[in-house]
């Protein structure tokens, strides 16, 4: 067996792959993408069966330990969880330091960078245990830094969690919840935002998941590495689409909805326009996203369930996917809708705001970035990352002096 490292140390030989649109940089064995089939597994088992069998927290346990739980692991995951989702609270008072109007991206990044900063009893990354517990409180308290940020901007008081509750209806009251009364929670709702929980949680190594193994590389502590992970997550290429596509399609309606379909798709296919079909196509999968399909499907529950089964935007949106995919352009170039294409329309309806929607992914995302982190720390072989680069700039020359230049 030829070791590929060595061989390159040797030659000196390396490839240039700029965007790494062919070059593995890890070996992993949770996620599996078959781009051309459009089939997502997570540690073998189809997302298809995944999103209707199991919630959340199983999802989670299967990501970050290797399997399903049984009834026992699950109850004792569940408990672990849950029982970590306080935050301390000094952290109000950092939170508390940013603008109401900030982005609620910005303030994430801040809040789960400075996690480390409150605990810092969990940070040396060669102990397994601090491992452990940094990782189940980095999934316990994202709902709750998310919920805090969002009652902040809002001013209106924090909820804080209540442990009896699901880990997905905990986040619905900790948004939505008011202390002057109790909060019901709306179980076509809730299952549908664990949906989105699920099918977010894990995709191999995307932007922000390379981002985090290559700034844990480093050695770093998995808060500052996670912190990496949301800033990168926020570019409208990456998580920041959902927030992007419903945007779109917002502006889309106020400017005449879909009459206006043809004019539109005629401004995308211009590239000199620069304007992309938000929502749609992928770097991996070129055929469809089998995650769209259950999230489609999910749309058409939450929206009936909540008597929006007429909602204008769902039916642009389905509009536009049915003129884009019946076009040369996207059909020749395999565009197709990604999972953030009705996702939007699903939280929208649920009532979370528009800005909040990459941090809702980051949520769910949290768990792929701490196994991917986990798996790299866990390798005995793991070194830093560290790219290399093909130099284009000047060949060696003298300094003039400054009068001289
Ligand atoms: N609208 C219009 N044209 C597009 C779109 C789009 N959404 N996506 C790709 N294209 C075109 C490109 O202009 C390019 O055309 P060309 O061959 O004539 O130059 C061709 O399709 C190939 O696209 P690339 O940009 O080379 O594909 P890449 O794999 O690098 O990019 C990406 C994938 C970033 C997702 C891209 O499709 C995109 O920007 N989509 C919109 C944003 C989006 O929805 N992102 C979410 C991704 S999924 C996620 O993060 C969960």
């Amino acid at each position: 067996v030829v070791d590929i490292r060595k061989l390159y140390a040797q030659t000196g030989m390396f490839t240039f792959d700029p965007g790494f649109m062919s070059t593995a940089s890890c070996s992993s064995s949770i996620t599996y993408i078959d781009g051309d089939k459009g089939e997502l597994l997570y540690r073998g088992y189809p997302i298809e069966q995944l999103a209707v069998k199991c919630d959340f927290l199983e999802v989670c346990h299967l990501i970050m330990k290797g399997d399903l739980p049984d009834e026992k692991e699950k109850a004792d995951f569940d408990h672990l969880v849950t029982h970590h989702t306080m935050v301390n609270e000094q952290l109000q008072t950092f939170l508390k330091g940013f603008r109401r109007d900030a982005h609620p991206m910005a303030v994430l990044t801040g809040l789960v960078g400075a996690l480390s900063a409150f605990y810092h009893d969990s940070l040396d990354i060669t102990k397994k245990e601090h491992r452990d517990i940094s990782s189940i409180r980095l999934i316990a308290k994202m709902p709750t830094l998310i919920a805090m940020a969002y009652k902040y901007s809002v001013g209106q008081p924090f909820i804080y969690p209540q442990n009896n509750l699901s880990y997905t209806a905990n986040f619905l009251r900790m948004m939505f919840g008011n202390p002057c009364e109790e909060y019901v929670v709306n179980e076509v709702v809730e299952r549908a935002l664990d949906r989105i929980f699920i099918l977010h949680a894990e995709h191999e190594q995307n932007a922000s998941t390379s981002t985090v193994r290559l700034c844990g590389s480093s050695g770093t502590n998995p808060f500052a590495a996670i912190a990496a992970g949301v800033a990168c997550l926020w570019g409208p290429a990456h998580g920041g689409a959902n927030e992007a596509a419903l945007q779109m399609l917002e502006e889309l309606l106020a400017q005449g909805g879909v009459d206006k379909l043809p004019e539109f798709v005629a401004k995308v296919k211009d590239k000199s326009s620069g304007v992309k079909l938000m929502g749609f196509g992928h770097r991996v999968y070129k055929n469809y996203d089998p995650r769209a399909k259950l999230m489609q499907e999910t749309c058409r529950e939450v929206l009936e369930a909540l008597g929006l089964q007429d909602d204008p935007l769902f039916k642009l949106a389905m509009a536009l996917e049915k003129v884009a995919l019946e076009d040369e352009y996207f059909v020749s170039r395999k565009l197709y809708p990604n999972v953030d294409f009705y996702s939007g329309i699903v939280q929208r309806a649920i009532g979370i705001p528009t800005s909040l929607f990459t941090a809702i992914f980051a949520l769910a995302r949290t768990v792929g970035w701490v196994a991917q982190w986990n798996e790299m720390i866990s390798d005995p072989d793991y070194k830093i990352g560290r790219p290399r680069q093909l130099y284009t700039g000047e060949t060696a020359r003298d300094v003039a002096d400054l009068n001289a230049r």
